[in-house]
């Protein structure tokens, strides 16, 4: 199997199980990744971690730099890409502690830089993102989920939000309306980046929390902490049970 990257978002600064042959500090044309690239296998699979918000968890998510996060991922050989995020959820059964694959995306982010098609160009690109997730690499995650016994909702419409403040009750109403199911602030331009540079990337979205106005008062970021303290167990045995049956 192809190098796999794994960017590891909140609760997941550090991946377990991986023997880490190297870390490497590099440079982009885009500028720095958010951390050095850990190298290393699990199993028998060469797997290249990258911490999303940095190693000690201070890049807020509209400051994240994603296009040298998913440059350096390529440059490193990386061809499959699972991102693992933190989100709220909107729908009754995205309760916290849940693991989902979600297979659409809206995108209510702004400001970002979110294309690497907009400098010395030849032509216009528009890339296809009619499906903004690898089906390939979902199906193949879906696959880990039932080999290993570990829970995962197949489906799910993540909606992209600016942060790093949460929602209001109102936009999360209107979320709901749209159609998504699941709230984050990291799953774009991620994805569209990693589509514009022909990776095949999916996410392992985990539910820290029912969205705003979906619980009971406040969300405290205690809580929200807990339950990805929980659930990235998960997370790591499913990633686990992945490398087993594709190494
Ligand atoms: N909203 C946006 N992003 C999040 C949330 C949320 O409720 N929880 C974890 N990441």
């Amino acid at each position: 199997m192809a190098t796999l990257g794994i960017i590891g978002g909140t609760g997941l600064t550090q991946l377990k199980g991986l023997t880490i042959t190297r870390s490497e500090a590099v440079k982009t044309p885009y500028g720095k990744p958010s951390a050095p690239l850990v190298h290393g296998r699990i199993n028998a699979v060469d797997v290249v971690f990258l911490a999303r918000h940095g190693e000690k968890h201070s890049i807020p998510p509209h400051r994240v730099n994603y296009r040298a996060n998913l440059f350096a991922l390529r440059e490193a050989g990386v061809e499959d890409v699972i991102a693992v995020a933190a989100v709220g959820g909107i729908r009754e059964d995205m309760a916290p502690g849940v693991i989902a694959l979600p297979e659409q995306i809206i995108d209510y982010t702004w400001g970002r830089k979110h294309t690497f098609f907009e400098d010395e160009l030849e032509t216009v690109t528009h890339i296809d993102f009619t499906t903004p997730y690898c089906e390939t690499l979902r199906g193949r995650l879906l696959a880990a989920s039932q080999a290993c016994h570990v829970a995962v909702i197949d489906g799910g419409v993540y909606g992209a939000t600016q942060g790093p403040r949460l929602e209001t009750a109102a936009e999360i109403d209107r979320m709901q309306r749209d159609g998504c199911t699941l709230v984050g602030m990291t799953g774009m331009p991620e994805a569209a980046l990693a589509r514009e540079l022909g990776l095949c990337y999916a996410s392992c979205a985990v539910v820290a929390n029912r969205a705003a106005g979906r619980g009971d008062g406040e969300i405290s970021m205690e809580d929200i902490e807990s339950t990805l303290h929980k659930a990235m167990g998960q997370v790591g045995v499913l990633l686990a049970g992945f490398m087993k049956i594709n190494e």
